[in-house]
């Protein structure tokens, strides 16, 4: 690497050479990093964000976690890379690792290097462990951006990868907010299981080897169901001999709480896919972790997956310490206690602010959902029509006061690092009230 550049000489020749992921290129608006610490980041020119969706909801550890930088540098040392058919050290402790802190029915993983990797191997493994080839999934789910992974999402995105791959059909979402079934969560009859038990049977059960339904919906608009969603998911899907896939690329690793977001309800899922907190994303690393009877299963079978960089030593390093470091400094706990002042802060939010029309959040995991009129709940922003100049106000406004988040639809993200504080979750959130003051300028 050559010396040092300019902000803006960075910034020009990223846009001349590299591309930006979800937007037309002509439009990227992009910021030149130089470094971070905890909880904060900053860019070339020596501004300083409080980073409140860690990054993209994945630096759980928090940015340049001394233990994760070490573990890097020692096996950078020792050895970077070795071929997936040998073992190192990391890599045979990090999976004993993920089989103790996932729900204890899941005794082995297969490293990948991303959630949508993580995603696809999910979808081999349910086919070839139950001859079956259908998978229902959520419309407003997100699982990955390759073909089969962005396939099972339902997410609108999809439809720019159709006809993708075959046999995937997908279902309504615990969006209680706008309940499909007009329904109110405290009232309902939980008619969006119901709903997936009728897809079942117009699918035939004999042809579906799993659901996949993300821990707590993302991207999507952290849509936290009821208590008694995720159980009645697993009892349709052992009534009917049906695999549960539970996508924890997002919710998983304290995100909620818990280590899994299932484990806020005792699920559990026969795979668990995760990536992102994984590492704390030092490095890339994603895995599959399937059940003793999966496991068991391949024990005398081939299994037809592999991928060069399935289980990179610098990768897995890396994973044990962020999943280390998670244990070590009491995160998951944090995680718990910081959601639930994070939760009453956004209540008197909401008392203050109009277009506020619902949060929602477990953990550290939130979303604030703006509204022009609460009574009617029209979104504050018509985004299918392009609406969008009132939400790119607001991420201005909050990246002036020294504040990053995701701000999409007309929704505001709350997903600060793991390791935050009260001081700086109220820094945050107070950034956040005062900015909102322009979204109530738009309520009805
Ligand atoms: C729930 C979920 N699954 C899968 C993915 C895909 O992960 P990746 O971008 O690492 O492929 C994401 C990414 O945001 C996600 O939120």
């Amino acid at each position: 690497m050559s010396e040092q550049k300019s902000a803006q000489e960075m910034i020009d020749q990223s846009l001349e050479y590299n591309f930006f992921s979800w937007t037309v290129q002509s439009k990227v608006k992009t910021l030149a990093l130089a470094g971070g610490e905890g909880c904060y980041f900053w860019d070339v020119d020596g501004n300083r964000y409080l980073d409140f969706i860690s990054q993209l909801m994945c630096t759980n550890a928090g940015h340049q976690h001394p233990k994760i930088v070490s573990a890097i540098k020692d096996q950078a040392d020792k050895l970077y890379f070795a071929a997936p058919k040998f073992t190192t050290q990391v890599r045979g402790e990090l999976g004993q690792l993920l089989a103790d802190v996932t729900p204890d029915n899941l005794t082995k993983v297969l490293f990948t290097l991303s959630g949508a990797e993580s995603n696809e191997n999910a979808i081999k493994f349910v086919r070839d462990y139950t001859g079956k080839f259908k998978i229902i999934a959520r419309y407003r789910g997100y699982h990955g951006a390759t073909y089969g992974a962005m396939t099972v999402s339902g997410d609108i995105r999809r439809t720019k990868i159709e006809p993708g791959i075959p046999g995937v059909v997908h279902v309504f979402d615990p969006y209680c907010y706008r309940c499909s079934f007009k329904r109110e969560r405290e009232t309902c009859d939980l008619e969006c299981v119901s709903h997936i038990e009728e897809i079942i049977h117009y699918e035939d059960p004999k042809k579906i080897a799993a659901i996949f339904m993300e821990g707590v919906t993302g991207s999507n608009g952290i849509f936290v169901p009821r208590d008694d969603y995720w159980p009645a998911v697993r009892d349709l899907c052992d009534k009917y001999d049906i695999l549960l896939v539970s996508d924890e690329v997002m919710s998983g690793f304290g995100r909620t709480g818990e280590w899994f977001a299932v484990d806020n309800w005792h699920v559990k899922p026969d795979i668990i896919t995760m990536a992102k907190g994984l590492t704390g994303s030092a490095l890339p690393l994603g895995a599959v972790a399937v059940s003793a009877d999966i496991a068991e299963y391949f024990s005398d079978r081939m299994l037809w997956m592999g991928l060069t960089y399935n289980g990179h030593p610098m990768s897995c390093a890396a994973g044990l310490a962020a999943v280390e470091v998670y244990q070590e400094e009491g995160l998951i706990e944090n995680s718990k206690k910081m959601g639930q002042i994070m939760k009453a802060e956004l209540t008197n939010m909401q008392d203050r602010h109009p277009s506020i029309g619902e949060f929602r959040s477990i953990g550290l995991f939130g979303v604030i959902e703006l509204v022009k009129d609460r009574g009617t709940r029209e979104p504050i922003v018509d985004w299918m029509a392009g609406e969008t100049a009132l939400m790119k106000q607001l991420y201005k406004e909050l990246m002036a006061r020294g504040v990053y988040t995701f701000l999409t639809r007309n929704w505001l993200f709350l997903a600060p690092p793991l390791i935050v504080t009260e001081k700086e979750l109220k820094e945050g959130l107070g950034a956040i009230d005062e900015v909102l003051n322009l979204a109530d300028k738009a309520v009805k």
